[in-house]
């Protein structure tokens, strides 16, 4: 069945005495409207299976906020596939390597010679949003904005309910499943009953300080410099726009930081012996991330199934957050598929063994990347020197690149 209509009201509530919810029907209720839920939706109803998004926030914040831009391959494809890749396919960079800077010297990591052709693009999440955005509302599908007060109920039963708020209504969305895709902070993951979740979390003592410049990126490709006084990284979002990072503290007040001491922080840190200068210009927005790696275990309770960032948060490093919240999604979609058109529930039930393989690769990378590049305040002179050995070797070594080279475009799904 395609679905041009879903969220299908089936009782109007009597409204004279008492606020009684309206109640709809949906087949897979999705709570958030980032990459995970979007994604999610638009590939459920490319099967021809119903859903209804909930977001609490505004489209347009969604869509301006600056987050993650890199694309594995995979993400690619599957973007491209679902029909919502031409923008990105026009508009995306394409890159074959990124460098890794030490000691003021830059080695590149050639990705092409190393993973048998493979890349990555360069295309903002807020544009992967929009095109899903305006798919899904071309589809005639409901994604809804600004809803309040939404919590998740039955999750152990045959029909989980959401309940929500939509501009002074109250609504009851009967479901068939609940997919969790609402981040780190949303409220499916503690809507699961204490005890049957185990988390695995670690904080890091430092965070990034990015910046969004109107200024053509110094470099065709990503620079990951580690230097004496901490990480930075020169990457970019168009020809005209890069996006930088500096390594700062974890509770780093961004006023403290005023325009000029950030541009002095990257020239230091990613100073170059060879000549290279950074390109400098008005800085569009600013702001301080944490860094934390997070899992829970299992990423499913009953008929609620976690995606993204509601399961799992990685350090930004090696660029998985967005990536790793898509291959979710991917296998999500495949096991709701197979339980509409044949009946079976075998990949639902293996949907957290078959994610947390995965997710715990990427979590292995990403820590990896995080703990060679940057500085640890207790660090000791040892430590400084394995770090400098650890890139030396990363770079001089084509099978430790090549482990890079693999891990960063993407590992296979499997
Ligand atoms: C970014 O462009 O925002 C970016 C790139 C690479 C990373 C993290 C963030 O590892």
């Amino acid at each position: 069945m395609l679905s041009g209509v879903i969220g299908t009201e089936i009782a109007p509530a009597p409204q004279l005495f008492c606020r009684m919810p309206k109640v709809q029907r949906t087949q897979v209720g999705i709570v958030g409207a980032g990459p995970a839920g979007l994604v999610l939706s638009h590939l459920l109803y490319l099967h021809g299976i119903e859903s209804v998004v909930l977001e609490n926030r505004a489209r347009q914040y969604v869509e301006e906020r600056v987050r993650a831009g890199v694309l594995e391959q995979n993400t690619v494809d599957l973007l491209t596939a679902m029909g919502v890749g031409e923008r990105m396919k026009r508009e995306g960079l394409v890159h074959y390597g990124i460098e890794l800077r030490f000691n003021g010297q830059g080695h590149r990591i050639d990705f092409h010679e190393l993973t048998g052709g493979k890349g990555i693009t360069i295309y903002a999440q807020a544009e992967v949003l929009k095109d899903l955005n305006n798919a899904r509302i071309a589809a005639g599908c409901q994604v809804l904005f600004e809803v309040e007060d939404v919590s998740v109920h039955k999750l152990d039963g045959p029909q989980p309910k959401i309940l929500y708020r939509k501009d002074g209504d109250e609504y009851e969305l009967c479901c068939d499943f609940i997919a969790g895709c609402d981040g780190f902070h949303g409220i499916c993951r503690p809507s699961i009953p204490a005890g049957v979740l185990t988390e695995y979390d670690r904080l890091y003592p430092f965070g990034w300080l990015g910046i969004l410049a109107e200024a053509p990126p110094s470099a065709e490709e990503l620079i990951y410099a580690y230097h004496e006084r901490g990480f930075a990284l020169l990457s970019m979002r168009t020809p005209h726009i890069s996006r930088l990072y500096v390594q700062c503290r974890p509770d780093e007040e961004i006023d403290h930081w005023n325009d000029e001491k950030i541009w002095h922080e990257l020239r230091t840190r990613l100073a170059s012996t060879n000549g290279w200068k950074l390109t400098e210009g008005p800085v569009l927005q600013k702001g301080v991330t944490g860094m934390r790696s997070f899992v829970v275990e299992p990423m499913q309770y009953g008929r609620l199934y976690l995606a993204g960032d509601s399961a799992h948060i990685v350090p930004p490093t090696g660029a998985k957050g967005l990536n790793l919240a898509v291959t979710d999604v991917q296998i999500l979609a495949r096991g709701f598929d197979e339980y509409y058109s044949e009946g079976r529930h075998d990949l639902l039930d293996r949907y957290s063994e078959i994610c947390l393989r995965r997710v715990w690769k990427v979590q292995r990378f990403s820590w990896w990347m995080t703990s060679m590049l940057h500085r640890f305040p207790d660090e000791n002179p040892f430590d400084h020197r394995r770090q400098l050995a650890e890139l030396d070797y990363v770079t001089s070594s084509h099978a430790a690149a090549r482990t890079l080279a693999e891990n960063y475009v993407g590992l296979p799904l499997e």
